[in-house]
């Protein structure tokens, strides 16, 4: 890359006897001809100079170059902007096929009002050559092969007494795809980019997914009893992912669309112009903890697992007060994790209704191999879910979410792991309009956690609607479940 060529330079130069030291970089720039002008841009000098316009025309009018050049619109673009036919840009094991000889290139040089954009779409082709590559690496990366090889997927997260093996991993494969999708964008935009990239957004996001779903079938019907090795499953399914990549390269590089769109959207809005390369650290940790998360909710959308609040942070409102070891408090409303467990032996006391506790596995959160993913992440990625689409967040609301929060720079997917919205879709009751109801027992309709606590829920505790209590029931698996109402009056109508 030139700027670090530049600094080479440099580096050097004190060394050589009598020379005067070189200060402002520009002095060894302009040795390469009239383009050392245009080095040092920024994202923005692509829309300043009209260059989405400008490649338009170019592609318009040298569609018979493209057609001809055996490397399609890159290949017919390096010969063009620098007399190199051989530009193909394509993954192919080559590492020099998408260098750029920019310096003293007398075809560059010669062309006079177009130096400059045709020199920042050299500069964004070969740096989007870098994101594709780089994106290959970070998700090829043993590390994330080893955080999701566990051999206790099943019995650390899951209690209840359905058979594991009917928990299929069809759902959490579907998922997989748009996170893989996400982790591809947070990779091209990195958290600080985001907010001058809005057309490439939208491009990169569905390019991902596109680029998973291809993987998807083979691995439909593994459920997590068969695999200890979800790991390996999911792992496989990133890796192979990557061959994906590597045809969107190869696609976009000479000039076909891959997904809905060509090159050029990849590149617009200076996307590339001054990416500055794949973080592979940060996008590895955040696919690996949005995988992580991915699964877990997967297993806890299986059992009687909820969410419950939207009351006074300090509680004491008269509706109970829930577990503080596992509560989120955001716009002073206090919200909680529950789990009903049932009671496993045959019982006449009120014990036989079961109690609330922890979630499985809760107690290994935040720590160790579960590390990068929190109670508080649950709670936060459930709550921004509801909120959005209530009990129905499913994969393709998540891909356009995504989508639309890279495209919109209203936040970086990514970069916020496996508290992002939607990894967690537990569901959510609202019961902060009980405080003001008249419903019978509503003193316990929070309760913390222990062997003694059994909720009562004599009424339309969510949100005061019959419609969405019912919906949360059967959401949260306990639909016809008797724990919650056996001490009401009268049927609470769910
Ligand atoms: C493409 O190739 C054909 C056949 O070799 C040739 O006649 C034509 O001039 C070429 N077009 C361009 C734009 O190079
Ligand atoms: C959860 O959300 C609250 C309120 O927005 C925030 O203060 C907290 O940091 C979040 N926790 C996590 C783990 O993201």
């Amino acid at each position: 890359m030139l700027p670090s060529l530049a600094l080479t330079a440099l580096a050097l130069l004190p060394a050589v006897q009598g020379a005067q030291p070189i200060h402002h970089p520009a002095g060894i720039y302009r040795r390469c001809g009239p383009v050392s002008k245009y080095y040092n841009q920024k994202t923005s000098d692509w829309d300043d100079n009209n260059v989405g316009d400008w490649i338009n025309n170019w592609w318009n009018d040298n569609s018979g170059l493209i057609s001809n050049s055996s490397a399609g619109f890159a290949g017919a673009f390096g010969q063009w902007a620098m007399g190199n036919p051989d530009w193909s840009c394509r993954d192919d094991g080559s590492d020099s096929d998408c260098d750029l000889q920019l310096c003293d290139n007398r075809v560059l040089n010669d062309r006079g009002d177009d130096i400059r954009p045709t020199y920042y779409v050299l500069e964004s082709v070969n740096r989007l050559h870098t994101y594709f590559t780089g994106i290959g690496e970070a998700f090829v990366t043993t590390a994330l092969g080893a955080a999701l090889s566990k051999d206790s997927w099943a019995t650390t997260f899951y209690k209840d007494k359905d058979d594991k093996s009917v928990t299929a991993l069809k759902e959490v494969l579907t998922l997989v795809t748009t996170i893989v999708g996400v982790g591809a964008s947070f990779a091209g935009l990195g958290p600080a980019v985001a907010g001058a990239v809005a057309g490439a957004g939208n491009a990169l996001t569905s390019g991902g997914i596109a680029a998973a779903v291809n993987t998807l079938p083979s691995h439909q019907d593994d459920t997590f009893e068969k695999s200890a090795d979800l790991g390996g499953i999911l792992g496989s399914i990133v890796v192979d992912s990557l061959k994906s990549f590597t045809t969107a390269n190869n696609q976009l590089m000479s000039g076909q669309s891959y997904g809905d769109a060509d090159i050029r959207s990849y590149l617009s809005g200076g996307a590339f112009l001054a990416y500055p390369g794949v973080d592979k650290n940060s996008v590895t940790d955040a696919m690996t903890n949005m995988l992580v998360g991915t699964s877990i909710n997967q297993l806890y959308r299986t059992q009687k697992i909820f969410i419950m609040g939207g009351g006074a942070c300090d509680d004491n409102q008269g509706i109970g007060s829930g577990p503080q070891e596992a509560t989120v408090c955001r716009d002073g409303q206090a919200w909680y994790l529950y789990y009903w467990q049932e009671n496993d032996v045959v019982s006449t006391t009120s014990h036989q209704w079961g109690w609330v506790a922890s979630p499985p596995g809760a107690d290994q959160l935040g720590q160790g191999a579960y590390g990068g993913v929190s109670v508080q992440d649950i709670i936060n990625s459930s709550l921004d879910a509801y909120n959005v689409a209530g009990y129905n967040y499913d994969s393709d609301t998540a891909a356009s979410r995504a989508s639309d929060a890279i495209s919109n720079s209203w936040a970086s997917p990514g970069a916020h792991g496996a508290s992002w919205e939607g990894i967690f879709t537990i569901p959510v009751c609202d019961v902060g309009g009980a405080v003001n109801s008249d419903y019978q027992g509503k003193e316990y309709i929070l309760q913390p956690y222990g062997h003694d606590s059994r909720p009562v829920w004599c009424g339309a505790i969510c949100s005061g609607d019959s419609q969405k209590t019912s919906d949360f029931i059967n959401a949260a698996n306990m639909g016809g479940f008797q724990s919650p109402k056996h001490l009401c009056n009268s049927d609470p109508g769910y």
